[in-house]
């Protein structure tokens, strides 16, 4: 069960050398990603200069280099795997941009929307296979498959237009996510009900027990996707943050990278392994708690090169495990599982989203994005073929129409915005389909809004300075690059007083060395007072000498203090010798004039 409940691509009778096997076991890999990069840049670079999408060229080097063609075969569950890892890292990058919050705010619409458009969508799709003759199980596999959207294919979409951020693309998002949870359900229900609808009662790992029972296997996965969701939203967005900031406050940026990688594989290794979630979804969680983090950005960057690269092999993947011939042997099957994805779960999705009282755009933007299938379309529909549900010419249609829709779904995009241009530049359209429902979106979109104000405020309280207010307000700290001084900024805490408050007793032990960012504070010497402001800094002196504090500093405003523990002032003082100098320079001026304030009030205090 669980190698199904996360990968997507290990498929039923997916053997690699059926007609031809050239490349010796041990090169598996290295040949496999080169024949995969190679072709797929060719043949993309080919379409694109055709007018078409690259994503043409990258299925059509999958086929090239498939089972199904002469010529050189790569490694079809390795290639399979690579592209697993596009789906995850792809899914992270999302994550990344996708707070819990954004999710909650499109709760409403995705959550009906996603369920009722996967009933109609099985509906459909199980029907007509009934009516070519198709078993119950069969039937209902298939349509299952046709039901559900590809992760990659979708985002990539949505990239492209610049629409993952928009209103309506989180809405696509939200739902794509409901479905994934959907979908998570659907893989273990399947097994369960094999017996029922004509297909092998599965063998669990443990060594064939009987089948649990449908609503205890239901309910056991329930309880799993609870609990990870659960511990994903309570401790990931205390963790993960911190992690990222450890790793960013190395100065490395290769562990920092490093640390995205790891959080992303790990945790979506982990959930698929512990909660039976698919991959992506827990690629997609923690990239969502790491959301909270101010360095997420960084992140999303530093990630983005790879999750490309991997994602071109999700494509090339898909074309390996396309069989051309079942276009000649079922052409009319093939083309009514194309008619149900693209027309059937369109329609499907618009009527929802109209129901609900949305404008056209939503609908139409979130029907072109599911007007395709993909990865958990393959996963359940090998998942019919090895439970004996359904003959293999099953998983081989369903292969046919993710092939095909995927390839049209720029077109589908093309004919949705043609209609949203048709409605733009009618009055009348325009008033009834757009205006006059705008009232849930505009809701939707002050509840998204909302989200990222507070998160910007929870980021602005724990920001310090941005890296140019350090060079600005220190100039001491001029001379480091704005790298390092992003570095430096991280081992900063923000620290906060009122009027009034001690921030330094004399006499304590030192710990920290504070950065006056805002508001003002006291210096008291022998009853003397020195103001400081921002742009100043206090407690030097004793850090340095390793005395005691030499003095008490009370905040006479309400202030803001970037403070600097001891270990990370020292690392820095070793680091940058002329920082060191500057401030050793200050205290021993700070001390003179002490001394001579102590000495009494008719010695002239030198200048500070
Ligand atoms: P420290 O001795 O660690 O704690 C008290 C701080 O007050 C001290 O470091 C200095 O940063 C600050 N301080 C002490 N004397 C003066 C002074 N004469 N002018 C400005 N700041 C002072």
């Amino acid at each position: 069960m669980e190698k199904e409940a996360g990968s997507s691509f290990t498929l039923a009778g997916g053997e690699g050398c059926e007609n031809k096997c050239a490349v010796p076991h041990d090169m598996n890999l290295i040949s496999t990603v080169a024949a995969a990069f190679v072709l797929a840049f060719l043949m993309g670079f080919a379409a694109s200069r055709l007018g078409l999408p690259p994503l043409v060229g990258y299925l059509l080097a999958g086929v090239a280099i498939g089972p199904f063609s002469p010529g050189f075969v790569a490694d079809r569950d390795l290639a399979g795997q690579l592209a697993e890892i596009g789906v995850m890292l792809l899914m992270f990058g999302v994550g990344l941009h996708f707070s819990v919050a954004d999710l909650l705010a499109v709760r409403r619409i995705a959550i009906p929307g996603a369920i009722g458009q996967i009933v109609i969508a099985t509906l459909i799709g199980a029907g007509i296979m009934l009516a070519a003759g198709w078993s119950w199980g069969g039937a209902l596999v298939v349509g299952i498959s046709l039901s559900v959207a590809s992760t990659v294919v979708m985002l990539k979409a949505l990239e492209e237009r610049g629409a993952v951020g928009s209103p309506n693309g989180r809405i696509a998002v939200g739902w794509l996510i409901v479905e994934d949870l959907v979908m998570v359900l659907a893989l273990v229900l399947i097994p369960a009900l094999a017996p029922a609808l004509g297909g092998t009662a599965i063998h669990t790992a443990h060594g064939g027990e009987d089948s649990p029972g449908v609503l205890w296997a239901l309910m056991i996965s329930l309880i799993k996707v609870t609990v990870f969701i659960g511990l994903a939203l309570l401790i990931g967005p205390r963790v993960m943050p911190w992690i990222l900031r450890q790793a960013a406050r190395t100065g490395s940026r290769e562990l920092f990278t490093l640390a995205v990688l790891a959080a992303a594989l790990g945790i979506a290794f982990a959930s698929a392994k512990l909660f039976g979630v698919s991959f992506a979804l827990g690629a997609f969680f923690a990239g969502m708690v790491m959301n909270e983090s101010e360095l997420s950005h960084k992140a999303a960057t530093n990630s983005l090169p790879l999750q490309d690269a991997f994602a071109v092999l999700f494509f090339v993947s898909v074309g390996m495990l396309f069989d051309p011939t079942v276009l000649v042997r079922e052409p009319v099957l093939v083309v009514a599982v194309l008619l149900v994805i693209l027309v059937g779960k369109t329609l499907a999705s618009f009527g929802i989203v109209w129901l609900l009282g949305f404008p056209a755009s939503t609908g139409l933007m979130v029907s072109a994005s599911l007007a395709q299938i993909g990865e958990f379309s393959f996963i359940l529909a090998g998942l019919g073929v090895g439970l004996g549900l359904m003959p293999m010419e099953g998983l081989n249609l369903v292969l046919a129409g993710a092939l095909l829709s995927i390839t049209v779904n720029p077109l589908v995009f093309a004919a949705s915005d043609r209609l949203q241009r048709l409605i733009d530049a009618n009055p009348r359209l325009r008033a009834q389909w757009e205006q006059a429902r705008s009232g849930p979106l505009e809701q939707l979109q002050a509840d998204l809004e909302a989200a990222r104000a507070g998160k910007q405020g929870r980021a602005e309280a724990r920001r310090t300075f941005t890296p140019a207010e350090l060079a600005d307000r220190f100039p001491f700290f001029a001379e480091l690059t704005p790298e390092q001084r992003e570095v430096l900024l991280l081992h900063f805490e923000t620290e906060t007083a009122d009027p009034g408050t001690r921030v330094i007793r004399a006499g304590d032990e030192a710990d920290k060395i504070y950065f006056i960012s805002a508001g003002e504070a006291e210096v008291s010497i022998n009853g003397q007072r020195i103001k400081l402001g921002p742009g100043d800094y206090f407690g030097e002196m004793a850090l340095i000498s390793g005395a005691p504090r030499s003095a008490d500093v009370t905040a006479t405003d309400y202030s803001k203090f970037a403070v600097l523990g001891r270990r990370d002032f020292n690392r820095f003082l070793q680091r940058f010798p002329h920082l060191r100098a500057h401030i050793s320079a200050q205290a021993a001026r700070r001390g003179e004039m002490n001394r001579q304030l102590q000495a009494g009030p008719d010695a002239t205090p030198p200048e500070v």
